[in-house]
Parts: C-alpha cells; sequence; structure tokens
C-alpha cells in the first residue's frame, strides 16, 4: 500500500494504518538486510544532508539506500554549503532535488524540514530539526518496541530526563498516541518537562500521563525510555553542567527489574556501562532497526514498496 503523502516530516502525519504498513515492510526489509543486498532502488540517488553532528541516523539512511543498490550524494555541516553564504533552504531542496531523487535532512533550526518540504520536488524525510521532530527515530523506537515485547498497545511508558528539548519523546509521543491503552510517565527535572504542545495532545486524546522528577517512578513501567539532556540546546552552559547528570541508571536500579531500557543514543553517560551487558539493554538492538525501518521508507517513499 503506498503511503498517503510524499514528504514526511512530523509523526502528526502519521496514521495507525500508514505506520503498521511502514513496520510491516521494515520487518520485511530486516529480511533482505540478512540476506545481504537488493537491487530494489538501482538507479535512485538519496542526497544526505546533515547540517547538525550525527553518527546512527546518517548512516544508517546511506546503509539503508546501499543495502537497497542505490547511490548516496552526502554533504555535512552548514559551514560547507552554500547555506552558510545566504542561500535558504528553499533553494537548496531545489537545487538538491536536480541531483537526487529523495532526500533526508538534518537541520539545527525547529520548522526547517517543513520550510525543505514545501519546496521539494522530490521526496523529502525529516531527519531530525533542531528540538522540533525526529519521525524516522520514532518509527524506528516503535519497531523496537513491538519487536521486544511482541505489541504496542496497553504498555506503561516511562520516558526520562529532557523532554523539553528531546525531538524523539516528542515524535515517539505522538506516534504512541495512536495506539490503545498507553500510560506515560514523564520523569525530567522542573526545567525540563514536556512542552505543552505534547501534553496538550495527551490530554485531547485522553491519553494517561504523570509528572515526576525521581526515576524511581518509571522502573517498573514496561519501557524505560532513557534520553540525553542535550548540550547543544542550551544558552547558558553553567545551566547544561547542572542538569547534565540528574539521571544516571545503573545495573542496581534494574535488580529484579522487567523493565526493557531504551535510548535513542548518544549517551553521554546517563546509562552506566553495567547495564549494557544486561538482558533489559535494548539501546543497541534500537540503534540497528533504524536501518530495516529506513530502507522501509526510502523503497515506499519512492513508490518501489
Ligand atoms: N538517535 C540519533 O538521532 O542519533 P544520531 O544523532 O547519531 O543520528
Amino acid at each position: 500500500m503506498p503511503l498517503p503523502f510524499k514528504h514526511l516530516t512530523s509523526t502528526k502525519q502519521l496514521t495507525r494504518v500508514d505506520t503498521e504498513e511502514i513496520l510491516r515492510v521494515a520487518a520485511e526489509m530486516q529480511t533482505v538486510r540478512t540476506k545481504g543486498k537488493s537491487d530494489l532502488l538501482k538507479g535512485k540517488v538519496l542526497a544526505s544532508l546533515f547540517y547538525e553532528p550525527s553518527t546512527r541516523t546518517r548512516l544508517s539512511f546511506e546503509t539503508a539506500m546501499l543495502r537497497l543498490g542505490g547511490d548516496v550524494l552526502t554533504a555535512e555541516g552548514i559551514q560547507f554549503s552554500s547555506l552558510y553564504k545566504g542561500e535558504t533552504i528553499e533553494d537548496t531542496m531545489e537545487m538538491v532535488g536536480q541531483y537526487a531523487d529523495i532526500i533526508a535532512m538534518r537541520h539545527p533550526d525547529q520548522g526547517s524540514a517543513e520550510k525543505a518540504a514545501s519546496a521539494s520536488k522530490v521526496p523529502f524525510i525529516n531527519a531530525g530539526d533542531g528540538p522540533g521532530q525526529h519521525p524516522t527515530q520514532a518509527l524506528l523506537d516503535l519497531y523496537t518496541i513491538n519487536d521486544e515485547m511482541g505489541k504496542v498497545d496497553s504498555l506503561k511508558i516511562a520516558m526520562v530526563g529532557d523532554l523539553r528539548y528531546g525531538r524523539t519523546v516528542h515524535s515517539l509521543s505522538y506516534l504512541l498516541g495512536l495506539y490503545n491503552n498507553i500510560s506515560f510517565t514523564l520523569i525530567s527535572p522542573q526545567e525540563l518537562t514536556m512542552p505543552e504542545k505534547v501534553t496538550s495532545f495527551f490530554k485531547e486524546k485522553n491519553i494517561s500521563y504523570e509528572e515526576h522528577d525521581d526515576i524511581a517512578a518509571g522502573l517498573d513501567a514496561d519501557i524505560l525510555y532513557m534520553t540525553r539532556v542535550q548540550q547543544e540546546r542550551f544558552a547558558d552552559k553553567s545551566e547544561y553542567e547542572r542538569l547534565k547528570l540528574k539521571y544516571i541508571l545503573s545495573a542496581k536500579h534494574l535488580k529484579d527489574k522487567k523493565v526493557t531500557v531504551m535510548h535513542p543514543l548518544p549517551r553521554v553517560g546517563e546509562i552506566s556501562t553495567d547495564v549494557d551487558a544486561l538482558p533489559n539493554a535494548a539501546y543497541f538492538r534500537q540503534a540497528g532497526n533504524g536501518v530495516p525501518v529506513r530502507m522501509a521508507l526510502l523503497a515506499m517513499l519512492l513508490g518501489k514498496a
């Protein structure tokens, strides 16, 4: 079934039917990936534009395209592109669309993805726009939740850390809102609580949520979704230093606990390495799931799945 949109900028544009179709195609892509390479996207070119740092999103988009037989053009860092000379995002999209068949872009400004999509003549995917959205991360998070738990409905989800600027938790909250009987425990310092745009969505959809500042409130959930306090979102570095390691999850917190631990990564100390060997630790498997999910999105948006 083709997706009913050309560009993916936000999880708010997805229905449950779209989401489940993406997860279904991603599961097929996992098989393609384990078998080796396919030529489904042979002759197609992905422009991978990363104007903000990335390891997982960029490399998983690029390997996804290569594993489907396509090619990749890449640009990184605003200072090495003509955006630095003052070219607009709209003109950049006009140009890149003449060189590539599909575009994935990460940019530090919230709203840049909408601007780019409105100007792009080829399919455009938001790979993270500042503190805005990160829809492909949310889809791989959902794929991971389904894979680890065998279902998504009726789960208790605890989110911990920087809920204010964390685009992954914003995108995932909207996506989980499509499922039944989900409840959220939101754990953050007062300065980094979930923004009103997300809590008003919970209220509007009658989704149960509680706010806490102690990580203990999340240890009996089904999923404990840890996040990093993001240095790059703070104008005042002393504020960042004060808040950065308020929550440090270690193996001792997880003794006799069944909770599955996720994190979009990178981590910068908020999960101790002694958690890595526990069966609860799903975060590296989660990062690996970015490949089949992005393979599915590239193929679907190019009308080839
Ligand atoms: N999760 C995520 O977006 O990681 P990168 O910043 O490394 O892409």
